[in-house]
């Protein structure tokens, strides 16, 4: 995976949801709906109006995103193909394999993006120049 990753790869994942009158729950367990050891949790908040995230891609780390609260949209590139997902329920995740440029935009205010990481922080993981990516994945 990773080289080889299409954006047919990537899918939305629906969370479990206990709806109450006074509020909702939703919960995500290793193992049942994420399909990696989840071994860290980061999330953008604060993002200023106008401003994006992301661009960059990662080699071996498999994600998955969740917008907990407000909205944002994600555009992936697998070297071939383009695909945006607005993210804005916080019982959705969008499942990201290794390989795929992505650009955060479009944040709406108050917005939080979790992602759930299958690995600890390693900036070597990263491809930060799109040329270099592409050559990656165009690369045998
Ligand atoms: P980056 O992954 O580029 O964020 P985004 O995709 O939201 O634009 O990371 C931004 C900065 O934060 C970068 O300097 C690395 C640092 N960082 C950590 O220290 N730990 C982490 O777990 C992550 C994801 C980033």
């Amino acid at each position: 995976m990773g080289k080889t990753t299409k954006i047919a790869d990537c899918k939305l994942i629906d969370f479990p949801k206990n709806h109450q009158l006074n509020g909702n729950l939703t919960s995500i367990t290793n193992g049942i709906e994420v399909p990696f050891d989840i071994n860290r949790i980061y999330y953008l908040y604060d993002v200023p109006g106008g401003n994006s995230r992301g661009g960059h891609a990662h080699k071996d780390l498999h994600q998955i995103m969740v917008a907990l609260s407000g909205s944002f949209t994600v555009t992936l590139d697998d070297g071939q193909d383009k695909k945006s997902f607005h993210l804005y329920q916080p019982y959705q995740g969008l499942l990201l394999p290794p390989g795929l440029w992505r650009d955060l935009d479009t944040f709406s205010s108050g917005s939080i993006c979790m992602v759930l990481a299958s690995e600890l922080y390693d900036e070597e993981d990263y491809f930060r120049n799109y040329e270099e990516f592409i050559a990656w994945k165009s690369s045998k």
